[in-house]
């Protein structure tokens, strides 16, 4: 059994890295691997907004920096309403690594549990390039 617990706890401990000066709007995430293990990452912003880092990304790149591929769940973390939701860029991200449940979530503990499927469905994917 996934310790969703832990997964969502690090988003949460991330988001407080946040480095989010011109949204003031902070988000963490974190992965983890099939082994347990977990990287978790913050939005990085830059004054060129469109170079702008979100969360998830953060936290898959370093773990692929790290020799990981595999990951059996994301969570994300915002200060939101709802639950917030991983832009599209993101959800390709999500996709490329077949990252199959995604936990959104939010600072005051709700949590909504979505499929691949449901957050990216008709993805284009590496079948497509065959
Ligand atoms: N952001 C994320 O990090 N992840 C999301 O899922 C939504 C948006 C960031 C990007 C930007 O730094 C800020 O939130 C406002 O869009």
């Amino acid at each position: 059994m996934m310790d969703m617990e832990s997964l969502i706890r690090a988003a949460k401990e991330a988001r407080e890295k946040a480095y989010s000066p011109y949204s003031n709007f902070k988000v963490g995430a974190a992965v983890m691997t099939p082994s347990g293990k977990i990287y978790s990452g913050c939005n990085v912003e830059n004054v060129s907004y469109g170079l702008t880092n979100c969360a998830e990304r953060t936290a898959i790149y370093k773990a692929v920096s790290e020799g990981e591929h595999s990951f059996i769940a994301l969570a994300v973390v915002a200060d939101t309403e709802g639950p917030v939701a991983p832009c599209g860029a993101c959800r390709q991200v999500i996709a490329e690594f077949g990252i199959e449940q995604i936990i959104l979530g939010n600072i005051k503990g709700h949590t909504k549990i979505l499929s691949l499927e449901e957050i990216l469905p008709y993805a284009f994917t590496k079948n497509d390039l065959a």
